[in-house]
């Protein structure tokens, strides 16, 4: 149907304002009471503070000191050339990740689509932006958060990746996430959670229980592929998102 349809932009509307309902309101407005009782915890006060940008490097910057003085951009060259599986061969762009290497939020998603795989960044393509959408949501942005995938290379066809690909690029994430020491994770599709997790548990019962990886706290929820298909599972992925910042402004401990 063309975009000019009258149909088409009413149907656009309703689909805008169900949104803008379901995600009450484009920001999540994070309530002053909150941000008292997380900077009373010693915890570092949301990212919309400036003082929160001034000190967040710092306390991190020690934390990789201590990984043997490696940096995410030195880790990336160490492995963006990997052929540890056959997707090394088929791959246009290898692709490890973008945001903030000290972000208190990581997204893990499954693997590199078409649009990932010719920019060398995750999250870009359909999928990407309504990601971009809930992070913004959130009230933050994606230079702010950390954003990457089990697998740095795309699966031909955009295939489930095998237990042998996974196997071999776990480790990378791993290494990723003790980088970026995130405060919460928050793994996006089945894949990335029973992967992480190690569990063949549904999405369903995946996301009503609380995890942790490596101690830190893990949410659970859709992938953004999926709500494009299912808006249904909206309203679902969004509580879940709210966990997701209330862990990282430290009130859901
Ligand atoms: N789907 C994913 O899981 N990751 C991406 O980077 C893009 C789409």
């Amino acid at each position: 149907m063309a975009e000019t349809d009258p149909q088409e932009i009413l149907a656009q509307a309703r689909r805008y304002a169900e949104d803008l309902t379901l995600f009450e309101g484009r920001h999540f407005i994070v309530p002053e009471e909150v941000v008292l009782q997380a900077s009373g915890l010693g915890e570092k006060e949301i990212s919309t503070s400036e003082e929160t940008s001034a000190s967040e490097p710092a306390e991190k910057e020690s934390v990789v000191a201590s990984d043997e003085g490696l940096t995410l951009d030195a880790f990336r060259e160490e492995i963006c050339t990997c052929t540890r599986c056959p997707l090394g061969s088929t791959r246009n762009q290898f692709v490890f990740g973008s945001g903030d290497p000290n972000a208190g939020i990581m997204f893990v998603g499954e693997a590199p689509g078409a649009d990932e795989d010719q920019s060398g960044l995750p999250f870009v393509g359909a999928a990407g932006q309504l990601l971009t959408k809930i992070i913004e949501a959130m009230g933050l942005s994606r230079e702010e958060v950390y954003i990457c995938n089990i697998l740095k290379c795309r699966p031909p066809g955009n295939r489930d990746p095998q237990p042998e690909e996974i196997a071999q690029c776990e480790p990378y994430l791993k290494r990723q996430i003790d980088l970026v020491q995130p405060r919460v994770l928050c793994t996006l599709g089945r894949f990335a959670a029973q992967t992480l997790l190690r569990s063949d548990l549904t999405m369903g019962r995946l996301r009503q229980s609380e995890h942790r990886y490596e101690g830190i706290p893990l949410v659970a929820t859709y992938h953004p592929a999926a709500l494009l298909r299912n808006p249904q599972w909206k309203r679902p992925t969004w509580e879940d998102i709210k966990k997701v910042r209330r862990l990282y402004d430290g009130v859901a401990l």
